[in-house]
Order: C-alpha cells, then structure tokens, then sequence
C-alpha cells in the first residue's frame, strides 16, 4: 500500500480544487449526460418567455454560466437564436460561455463551429451576427460589465461551492455528512450564493432575466441519484470505503474525495429573496418563480423499455459513465500523491465494483436529477 506522505501546499490545492470539479474532457462529459441535457431541453418555454421581456438595447448578450464544454446546452441556444431571428431580430448576439480555467473550452468552440459533434447544433456557423467568446473566470464573480446581461441561463453548475469548508470524515458528500460538516457547507453555500446573485445583478441590464437550474434536495428530500431506490452517493461511499477497507487507499486519501458541491433546499435558494433588507434584494432582483423538477435517468428508462432485451450488465456499462463524467476527477484528484496511472487504476477498479454491483441486480440503481428551476429578473 502507498502511503500518502507529503501534505500539499497551498497553491497545489487550489489547482487540485479546479481539477476536482472539473468535468472530464475532449467532448466525454456531453456525450455522456443525455440527463443533464434533457433538464436543459425542458427550460426552453422559460428561456422563450423571457425572449419577450429582453431590455432594449443595440445588441444583445447572454451567457451561460458553468457550460462545461457547451455540448448539452448547444440545442437550447440555437432554438433560442432560430426564434429570435424568426421573430425578425436581426440583433448582434455575443453569447459568452462561463467555466473554470481547467475547463475544456477548445471542444466548446469547435463545437460552435461544426468542428465537433453534431453540426446542426453549431449555430455560430448557421447564423449569421452571432459570437461567440469564453470566459474562464468562476461565477461567483462579476465577468462582464455593468448593466450589459440581456439574459443570463446556468445549469447544474451552482452546486459547486467556491472552497471545501472541510473534509468530510465518513463519507463522500454534504448529503452523508455529519451535522457540523452540513453545516459547513450549509454556510458555505449561503455565502456563495449571494455572491453569485449580486454578481449576476451587477452584470445585468433592466428587465433581464437569469434562468438557473440547479442540483438542490426537493420538498421530498430527493436529490441527485437518490429518489427511491439505493443512493448513488451512499454507493459512491461505499464503494470508495471497500478500497480503504482492503488497504488499496490510504485513509487520508478516504476523506480527502470529499465532493466540493452543496445541494441547498428550496428555502436555502430562496432565501436570499425572502429578505427584503438584504443585499439581494436591494441589488434589484427579484424572483419570478421557482419550480422542483425530477428528470428520468435516461439510462434507467431505456433499459426498461427495452423489455429484457438489454441485459442487466448492458445496463450497467451504460449508467456508470454518466456517473463517472463529472465524479472521477474527484477520487482521482484524492490519489493525487500517486503517480498517474497507480491513481487511474484504483479509480477504474471503483467504477469497476460498482458497474459489477449494479450487473448484478440492476434493480433501484438510477441517476435520475432532482433540478430547483428559478426564473430570477433584474428590475
Ligand atoms: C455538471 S457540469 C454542468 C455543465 C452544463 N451546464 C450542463 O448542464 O450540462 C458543471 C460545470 O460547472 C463548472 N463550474 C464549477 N464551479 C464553477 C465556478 N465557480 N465558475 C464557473 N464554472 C464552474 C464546472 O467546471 C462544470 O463545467
């Protein structure tokens, strides 16, 4: 067994932070989250409602705040572009895609230019008066100029905290902490967010709207991988737990795959309106609405209309590279005091057992997204 002997300095942990939340690469996380990009799909008659609220300016801007490599909100914006322009807006569009600087923006732009995936998506070449720029400053930051937003969109990106509060000791997420770790991140998320919407009210012009779907924990107590049968993050635990168990990690490597991610609840989103003397709401904003929404695991239902015809293994081979799209970087960024390919293959061996739990017997295992829908506008 290797042990973990050197504590990282204080500029390797902010570069591991970026790496941990990154989504993988070269196209890999789209292609592999149908799920996310149907959530994104279903927002279409909120982003067209607010078409019809837009300020009145010479151009017009939008941004996509945490795109990741802007392959699942690429049919979104072109539906957005193709109605404007059918309604006889001619206007200038810049659409400023918003990530992390580890994210990969090279496959966005490719993308936007029929360079990768599918072409009838890559709007920047089927439009005419459309650009398209990067930005790869985080969100909870203000990233363009005052007064310049005419809509804002973000999806399942606001989960991601700005700094691990903590290592959580006997688990591997928020949603298994203890009390005193919750509340960690609780308080961590709060600050967050409220940085976020006063960036977000900053940027924005009069009448503007923000529409943000996010991760969050729905009146029911679901959320992501957790709406009835086992949850995912418990599996991740304990999956994660058996290595540790079998001295293939070492414990320090256990707790430091702590998810950097709060899912906040209703209230907790909604919070920061609810107080009319606070800084949000003297910003100007104000919330529209706020919805819950399930969305199937796409994988789940295709194996269930299959009626048999998919094996239990197919199944499983088909679910866990969702899961590992946007969840590897975070155990292999735990082994990171390991070399390259030590670290890749305890990794592979984790999604292996789980892949192998799941071929098994398939039943209650799922990744179905539990969104927190708001519709937010800057009066
Ligand atoms: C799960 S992906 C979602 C991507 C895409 N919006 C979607 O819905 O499919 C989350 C994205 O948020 C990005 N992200 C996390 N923290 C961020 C921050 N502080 N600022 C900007 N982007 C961030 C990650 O790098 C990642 O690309």
């Amino acid at each position: 067994m290797k042990k973990n002997t050197s504590a990282p300095d204080a500029k390797s942990e902010t570069l591991n932070m970026q790496s941990v939340l990154s989504m993988r690469s070269s196209g890999y996380y789209s292609q592999r989250t149908a799920g996310a990009k149907h959530a994104i799909d279903s927002v279409l008659p909120l982003m067209k409602e607010a078409l019809g609220h837009l300020p009145v300016s010479d151009m017009l801007r939008f941004a996509d705040f945490g795109a990741a490599d802007g392959g699942t909100s690429a049919a979104l914006w072109t539906e957005i572009i193709a109605h404007l322009r059918q309604s006889g807006d001619g206007r200038a569009i810049e659409i400023l895609y918003t990530d992390l600087p580890s994210n990969d923006f090279s496959t966005l732009f490719k993308t936007m230019q029929g360079m990768h995936g599918d072409p009838s998506v890559a709007y920047q070449s089927r439009y005419e008066n459309v650009f398209v720029h990067g930005c790869g400053t985080g969100f909870h930051r203000q990233l363009m100029a005052n007064s310049s937003l005419a809509l804002g969109f973000s999806a399942t990106a606001m989960h991601y905290v700005s700094e691990k509060p903590c290592e959580i000791e006997e688990h591997v997420h928020m949603v298994g902490a203890n009390p005193d770790e919750r509340a960690q991140f609780a308080r961590r998320a709060a600050e967050d967010w409220e940085k976020i919407l006063l960036a977000r009210a900053a940027e924005m012009q009069e009448g503007a709207r923000f529409i943000v779907l996010n991760f969050g924990i729905d009146e029911k107590g679901r959320f992501l991988g957790n709406t009835g049968g086992h949850s995912m993050f418990d599996k991740f635990n304990d999956h994660w737990r058996a290595l540790l168990n079998a001295e293939k990690i070492t414990r320090d490597e256990f707790r430091r795959a702590t998810f950097v991610q709060h899912y906040r609840t209703v209230e907790e989103f909604e919070a920061p309106f609810a107080d009319s003397d606070g800084a949000v709401s003297k910003s100007g904003l104000r919330l529209k609405s706020t919805r819950t929404q399930l969305t199937e695991c796409p994988y789940y239902r295709a194996f269930q209309a299959s009626e048999g015809a998919m094996s239990a293994a197919d199944y499983a081979a088909s679910l866990i590279p969702t899961m590992r799209s946007w969840s590897e970087t975070v155990f292999l960024s735990a082994l990171d005091a390991r070399p390259r390919a030590e670290a890749q293959a305890i990794v592979d061996e984790f999604y292996q057992s789980y892949e192998d739990e799941v071929a098994q017997n398939p039943e209650g295992h799922a990744m179905d997204y539990i969104h927190v829908i708001m519709m937010i506008e800057k009066t």
